[in-house]
C-alpha cells in the first residue's frame, strides 16, 4: 500500500511522480502484443467496469493512517488495490476483490447526523471516512508528490523528448480507475430509473489519447441497446415490453437526459454546476463531479461516438509511434491556442488526432491502414450499422497486416509540419476512408470527413482565419525542426512569430520572419545561458 500512496499523483492538475511508468518503446509492435495482441477495446472496457463495480470512493483525512486504514477495510473483504488522490480534499479509490466487500462496507456506513441542515438520505458508494474521538494521522505518510521538472522538456534528442512529454501527461492506471469508477457511480444513480442501463465512457478517456486534466465523456445506454437485441426469435410466440412511444429517439433522449440532469443536480454526491444543453445536435448534460475533479459530459443514444472512439483506440493500438505523435501535435496545438477548450471556431483535439492519423496513412509505406481496408478484413460478425450509418471495421488486430515502416518519431514529428505547410485545404478533404486524393464537397476552409457519418464534416466550425494560424504555425514548427530546435521551443508560444494580423503578415517576406525568429532565439539562448551561470 506504500508503494501505492507514494506513487500518488495530482489527479487535477496532471502532475505526475516518478518511478511509476516504464520506458517508452519505439516498435511497430511489441513482442508481447505480437503474441498475444493487443486487448479490444470491448474487453478492456468490460474489465475496468467490473473493476469500477467493486470499488468505493472515500473522501478521508488528509493525513489517514494507511495501515490502519486497510486494516480497518480488510475487515470487510479482501482489498486488490487502494490508492490516494487529492482534488478539493484527500479521497481513495478502495477497489474489492468482489462484491460482497462492498456490500458489507456500505452495511456498516452510517447516515450523517447533522443538526441544523437536512440531508438527502441517498446510500451510494462515495463515502467518508470518519474517526470516533481521535483525529489519527501519520505524519511519517504524508504522500511525497514529486512534480515532474520543466527540464524534462530540455533533454538530448527530440525523439526522448516526445516520449517524456507524452509519459508525464498521459492518463496513468489510476486516473482511469478513477473514471471507470466515476461512471459506476453515476450509474447507480441512473438505475434508479434504468435499472438495465449503463454508463460508460467515451472519447479520449478510453480512446488511448488522453490527457491528464482531459474531460471525462460518457453514454448512457438505458438497456444495453448498443450491443444489439438478441432475444427476438426467428419465428413462434415472444414477449416484448409494452412501452411508452414518443415522436423520435431524439425526443426520447432529451426527457431521460432532463430526468437524469435533475437527479444529479438535486440528490448526486459530489455533482455540481449541473447545466442541460439538450437542443445540440448531441443533446448532453454538462456538470462537474467535485470529488474526482472531473469535468463531465453525458449524452445518450450517441452509438457512432462509441466507434469512433473504438477505431482511435484501434489505431493507437496499432503501432508505438501514432500516440506520442498524436500527444505531441495536441500540446503543440494546445500551446499555440490553435485548440481551446472553450467552444469555438477552433480545431477541435477530434479533428486535430484524424488529421495526424491521415497524415501517418500517407507515408510511403504507410503506417496506418485505411478504414476501408479495416472495412475490407472485418468478419460477417464484425459488422455494424448504427443509426443507418455503416460502421464496421475489424477489432482483430491478427487480421491486420502492417507494412514496414522504420521512420523516426522526430521525422514523422517534422514531416507532419511539413505536410500540412502545403496541404491544398481549399481543394481536398482529410478522410480516413480511402487512400487516394480527396476533393472537396462543400466550401468550408477546412473538411474532414467524419468516419462514419461520412456525409458530415467534423470541422465546418473552423474558420478560414483559424486554419491560416494553423498552417503557418506549421511552417514554422517545421522550420523550427529543421534548424535542430529543441521540443520546449516549439512549445513556447514566445518561440513562434505568428503574426495574428493577415495584413501585416503578407508585409512580412519569409526570410525576414526566419532571421527575425533566429534573433528572438539567440536573444532567448543568451538570457537563459546567464540565467543559469553559463558565460
Ligand atoms: P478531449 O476531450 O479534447 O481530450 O478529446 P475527445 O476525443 O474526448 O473529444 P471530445 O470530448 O470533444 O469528444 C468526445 C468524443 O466525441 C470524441 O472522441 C469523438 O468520438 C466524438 N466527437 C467529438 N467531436 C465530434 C464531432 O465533431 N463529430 C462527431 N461525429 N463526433 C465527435
Ligand atoms: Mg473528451
Amino acid at each position: 500500500l506504500s508503494n501505492q500512496r507514494s506513487s500518488l499523483m495530482n489527479i487535477m492538475s496532471g502532475q505526475c511522480v516518478f518511478g511509476q511508468k516504464k520506458h517508452l518503446f519505439f516498435l511497430p509492435l511489441s513482442e508481447k502484443k505480437k503474441k498475444n495482441g493487443p486487448k479490444s477495446l470491448r474487453d478492456l472496457r468490460a474489465e475496468r467496469q467490473a473493476q469500477a463495480e467493486r470499488s468505493v470512493l472515500v473522501s478521508c483525512h488528509p493525513k489517514t493512517h494507511e495501515n490502519k486504514f486497510l486494516k480497518y477495510l480488510s475487515r470487510h473483504g479482501n482489498v486488490n488495490k487502494c490508492f490516494f488522490y487529492e482534488s478539493f480534499g484527500t479521497y481513495a479509490v478502495v477497489e474489492f476483490s468482489n462484491q460482497d466487500g462492498v456490500q458489507s462496507l456500505l452495511e456498516s456506513a452510517a447516515m450523517p447526523s447533522v443538526s441544523h441542515e437536512s440531508v438527502v438520505p441517498l446510500r451510494s458508494r462515495l463515502l467518508s471516512l470518519r474517526n470516533v474521538n481521535t483525529v489519527d494521522t501519520d505524519k511519517q505518510s504524508a504522500p511525497s508528490r514529486r512534480t515532474c521538472p520543466l527540464t524534462v522538456f530540455l533533454l538530448t534528442q527530440l525523439e526522448q523528448q516526445i516520449v517524456s512529454l507524452t509519459e508525464a501527461h498521459s492518463l496513468t492506471d489510476e486516473n482511469t480507475r478513477l473514471r471507470f469508477l466515476v461512471c459506476s457511480l453515476l450509474n447507480d444513480i441512473a438505475a434508479a430509473y434504468f435499472p438495465q442501463s449503463s454508463i460508460k465512457p467515451f472519447g479520449s478517456s478510453v480512446n488511448g489519447f488522453g490527457k491528464l486534466g482531459c474531460d471525462l465523456d460518457m453514454i448512457l445506454d438505458l438497456d444495453g441497446t448498443s450491443e444489439g437485441n438478441a432475444n427476438m426469435p426467428r419465428s413462434g410466440m415472444y414477449m416484448e415490453y409494452l412501452v411508452k412511444r414518443t415522436s423520435s429517439e431524439r425526443a426520447v433522449t432529451q426527457s431521460v437526459l432532463s430526468v437524469i440532469a435533475g437527479c444529479l443536480d438535486q440528490f448526486g454526491p459530489g455533482c455540481v454546476g449541473v447545466q442541460k444543453i439538450l437542443n445540440a445536435r448531441c443533446p448532453l448534460v454538462r456538470f462537474a463531479h467535485q470529488p474526482s475533479g472531473f469535468q463531465c459530459d453525458l449524452t445518450a443514444s450517441n452509438r457512432v461516438a462509441m466507434r469512433s472512439t473504438e477505431l482511435l483506440y484501434l489505431f493507437g493500438e496499432l503501432d508505438a509511434r501514432v500516440r506520442p505523435l498524436v500527444f505531441t501535435v495536441r500540446c503543440w496545438a494546445r500551446a499555440h491556442g490553435v485548440t481551446s477548450p472553450i467552444p469555438g471556431a477552433w480545431i477541435t483535439n477530434f479533428s486535430l488526432t484524424i488529421m495526424v492519423l491521415f497524415f501517418l496513412q500517407r507515408r510511403n509505406p504507410p503506417i496506418l491502414p485505411t478504414l476501408d481496408r479495416l472495412k475490407e478484413l472485418a468478419e460477417p460478425s464484425e459488422k455494424c450499422v448504427l443509426d443507418g450509418n455503416d460502421c464496421t471495421f475489424t477489432s482483430d488486430f491478427h487480421r491486420i497486416s502492417l507494412e514496414t515502416n522504420t521512420e523516426t518519431l522526430d521525422q514523422l514529428l517534422g514531416d507532419f509540419f511539413e505536410f500540412y505547410s502545403t496541404f491544398i485545404f481549399n481543394r481536398m478533404s482529410i478522410n480516413l476512408g480511402r487512400y487516394g486524393k480527396e476533393h472537396k464537397p462543400e466550401l468550408h476552409p477546412l473538411y474532414i470527413q467524419n468516419p462514419f457519418e461520412t456525409s458530415l464534416n467534423i470541422s465546418k466550425n473552423v474558420n478560414s482565419s483559424q486554419l491560416e494560424r494553423f498552417v503557418t504555425l506549421c511552417q514554422e514548427s517545421a522550420w523550427l525542426l529543421q534548424s535542430g530546435s529543441h521540443l520546449n521551443t516549439l512549445l513556447l508560444p514566445s518561440h513562434i512569430s505568428v503574426v495574428r494580423g493577415r495584413k501585416k503578415r503578407k508585409s512580412q517576406p519569409a526570410s525576414e520572419r526566419i532571421k527575425g525568429l533566429l534573433e528572438s532565439l539567440r536573444i532567448k539562448n543568451n538570457s537563459n545561458n546567464t540565467e543559469a551561470g553559463v558565460t
